[in-house]
This record gives structure tokens, sequence and C-alpha cells, in this order.
């Protein structure tokens, strides 16, 4: 059997993990092991309830308002001893986060091959978002084996100078997470979210919590959010609030207690993805959530100056509006009002992914270590 490590530490991670994680667990030419550098502690557990994925090393490195340095020096260390015991034949990494480019190292420095999971997205800008820009561009000096979830990404990779023959073409495991979470009879346990009138209110859904947005991006995001609050009377907007003290703060500070703003905990995975598909507009900086509204038909305004993923914003169902104040109150307030553009912005689009990442995933492992003969057909956007 071909030992397979899946090693990632923060929520979002766990989301686009866990459909490879099942994936691997049904197939006999495997066996799968799971560590998570548990970078998130509460966000990660939720996601790994929700699975019913149990990690076989939890390396419980998560300190409050921790710094890079204490997540890279932790999750290494930790990593070392991990890999010294498994000695796995690949170690599967996720995307840009310092867990991702930590585990790539020490798999590297253990000469262990690396598999990279949602490979290939760049903004060429080495500060936006930072860390992850760097973060992915480092991992993939190192990988082995990229999953890139678009063409887009894979064009990124080879002009990079990466082998073809190394650059698998998947869709986004995330697609495979949300086909499998929302559901229309969904139900919600929380009683704010079961008693909201979905049909009359217009429910704004926001979500922040980029290293580079903290302090005065942020607060000109909420000042925007609270104008919009007080000049509409149907709108309701729920903000699952990140757990970083650094975001909670300044939310606090500016929406706390205001009529018809609902600041609460990050929600768990279920609920957050069936809320999304029940919301109006979206407002983010979040990379996982710029994929998903997209083919739930939902409007994003994305609160960052850079994206690594153009393709919804080509199909004009994302914008980038950045944190200048003005901008996002008049970009919201465009979509509270002028229904041709809220029209235009919502068809539901699926650039990246169809349901199918894992497989394509499993299938590109097996024919790496020549288990199969069958072909590996890469994921084509549709629409
Ligand atoms: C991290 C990733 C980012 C990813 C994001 C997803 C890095 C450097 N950053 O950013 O790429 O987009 O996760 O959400 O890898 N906290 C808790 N409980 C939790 C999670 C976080 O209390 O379950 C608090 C802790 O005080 C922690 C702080 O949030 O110190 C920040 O967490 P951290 O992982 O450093 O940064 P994120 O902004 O979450
Ligand atoms: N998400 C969640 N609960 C929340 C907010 C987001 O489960 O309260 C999910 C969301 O659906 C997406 C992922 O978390 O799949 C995105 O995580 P995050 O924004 O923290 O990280 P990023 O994608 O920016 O790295």
């Amino acid at each position: 059997m071909i030992k397979v490590m899946t090693v990632f530490g923060t929520r979002p991670e766990a989301i686009k993990m866990a459909p490879v994680i099942l994936e691997l667990a049904r197939r006999p030419e495997f066996q799968s092991i799971v560590a998570v550098t548990a970078q998130h502690r509460e966000m990660l557990d939720q996601v790994l309830r929700l699975f019913d994925i149990k990690p076989d090393f939890d390396l419980d490195i998560m300190s409050a308002d921790q710094t890079l340095f204490d997540i890279t020096t932790k999750a290494l260390k930790g990593l070392d001893g991990v890999l010294t015991e498994v000695r796995p034949d690949i170690v599967l990494v996720h995307g840009d986060t310092t867990t991702t480019f930590v585990g790539a190292l020490a798999s590297f420095y253990h000469q262990i091959a690396v598999g990279h999971v949602e490979a290939g997205l760049r903004t060429r800008n080495k500060y936006s978002p930072f860390p992850e820009e760097m973060n992915r561009r480092l991992t993939g000096s190192i990988a082995d084996l990229n999953f890139a979830p678009t063409s887009t990404a894979r064009d990124n990779l080879l002009r990079e100078g990466v082998d073809r023959s190394k650059i698998f073409v998947t869709g986004n495991t995330v697609i495979d997470a949300l086909h499998q979470t929302v559901r229309a009879e969904f139900v919600f346990g929380d009683e704010l979210l079961k008693t909201i009138d979905y049909e009359r209110k217009k429910i704004i859904l926001v979500t922040t919590h980029r290293r580079e947005n903290l302090g005065e991006p942020m607060r000109h995001v909420y000042e925007a959010l609270k104008q919009i609050v007080e000049e509409f009377p149907t709108v309701e907007i729920i903000f699952p609030v990140h757990k970083n003290p650094k975001v909670r703060s300044i939310v606090d500070a500016v929406l706390g207690g205001l009529e018809r703003v609902h600041l609460i905990d990050p929600l768990d995975y279920e609920p957050f993805a069936n809320l999304m598909s029940r919301a109006e507009i979206i407002l983010t900086d979040s990379g996982g959530v710029q994929e998903e509204a997209p083919a739930l038909g939902k409007p994003v305004l994305v609160l960052r100056d850079t994206t690594e993923r153009p393709e919804a914003v080509d199909a004009g169902t994302v914008k980038l509006i950045g944190t200048d104040r003005a901008r996002v109150y008049e970009e919201t307030r465009r979509l509270l009002i002028d229904r041709a553009e809220y029209d235009r912005m919502s068809a539901a689009i699926n650039p990246y992914g169809d349901g199918r990442a894992a497989r394509r995933i499993v299938r590109a492992l097996l024919r790496h270590y020549r288990l199969t003969d069958e072909p590996f057909t890469e994921f084509k956007t549709s629409s």
C-alpha cells in the first residue's frame, strides 16, 4: 500500500482536503494518514467533526495572537517527528497557508515527495495576499505533483517552468465539499438563522480575516456597512466574525450593538454554506468564499485589491472592490438598488469545479504509482 499523508491546519484547508481524504479512504491501494498542525483549533475541529475525520497526529500548535514565526517553528518541529515516525511515500498539502508551506518544507528535508492540492494560484504580488502568495510559490517550488484547480492555474505553473507531466487540472475540491453540504431543505439549528425571513429580508453575509486588511482597511469596510444598514431597513447583516482577536476588536468597535447587524461566532461549514445559498450579497476577503459563491449564483464583492482567482471576476459574478469606505458603500448600495446589475452578477457559474476534483486527484495518484491504466481526464470549465 502507498502511504499518503495529508497535512493541514486551518479551516479552509480542512474543508478542501476533506473530499480527498474521504476518497483516499475508499481506495484499497492507499493507506491514508492524517496529520493536522491545528494552526486553527475550533475552526478546524468543526470541519473534522462534519466530515468525520479523525487525525492520526494533532500537533495542537495554535496560540492566541500567534505570529508567523510561532506557526512556522512549531509546525516544522512537530512535523519532523511525525515524518520520522511514519515515513509516508507522499505528503499532500493544500493551498497557501503557513502550514502548507511548512508541510512541504518538512517533507523536503526528509526527502519525501510532495503533492500540492490547489496549486498554481498567483497574484504575482509578493505581499498580497500576505503571506499566502509566497507560501504557495514556495510550496510550488518543492512540489513533485501539482493539482491545479483550473487551466488558468495550470498556465501559471507552465509559465514558471513546471513540467507539464507533473500538472493535473482537477477542479477545486471546495466544489466537491459544497455539493456534499448545500441542500434546499437544510434547517438551521441556530435560533437567529432559523427565524430570519429570507424572502423579505436582504441578507448581506460578511467575512473578513486577511492579515493585510487588519486595522484601518477593516475599519473602513465596517463603517461602509454601518452606513448601508442605516440607509436600508430591509437589510440584515450576518457577520460570522473570525476568531482572530485582532479582527474581533475592530468589528465590535464599529458594528457592535447596531440594529440588524448580527455579529456571531464563526459558523460551522454546513450552516455557513447553506447561509451563503440564501444570502442576497456576499462581502468577503476570503479565498474559499470567492470560489463557492459563484457556484451558488451569489454576487460577491471582494474586499481586496488583488485576487489569485480571476475566473469569476472575468465571468462577472465577483467584483474586486478593495477596502475604500466610499467604494464599499457605493458598490454594495448599487447591488441593493440596481436590479439589472444584481441579475448580471448573480448568474450561477462553475469555473472552479464540477464536484469531481477529489476523484481526479486520487486517479492522478494511482497513475503516478502505476496502479491504474485508466486515463486521467482533466477538469474543463463548462460555463
Ligand atoms: C490563516 C492563514 C490564512 C487563511 C486563514 C483561513 C496563515 C499565515 N494564515 O489566517 O492563509 O486564509 O487561516 O481562515 O497561514 N483563532 C482562534 N481559533 C481558531 C482559529 C484562529 O482562536 O480556531 C485565533 C487565534 O488567536 C490565532 C488567530 O486567530 O492566533 C489567527 O490565526 P492564524 O491562523 O494565525 O491566522 P488567520 O488569519 O486565521
Ligand atoms: N466558512 C465557514 N464558516 C464561517 C466562514 C467561512 O465554514 O463562518 C468556510 C467557507 O465556506 C469557506 C472557508 O470557510 O469554505 C473559507 O475560509 P476562510 O475565509 O477562513 O479562508 P480562506 O479561504 O480565505 O483561506
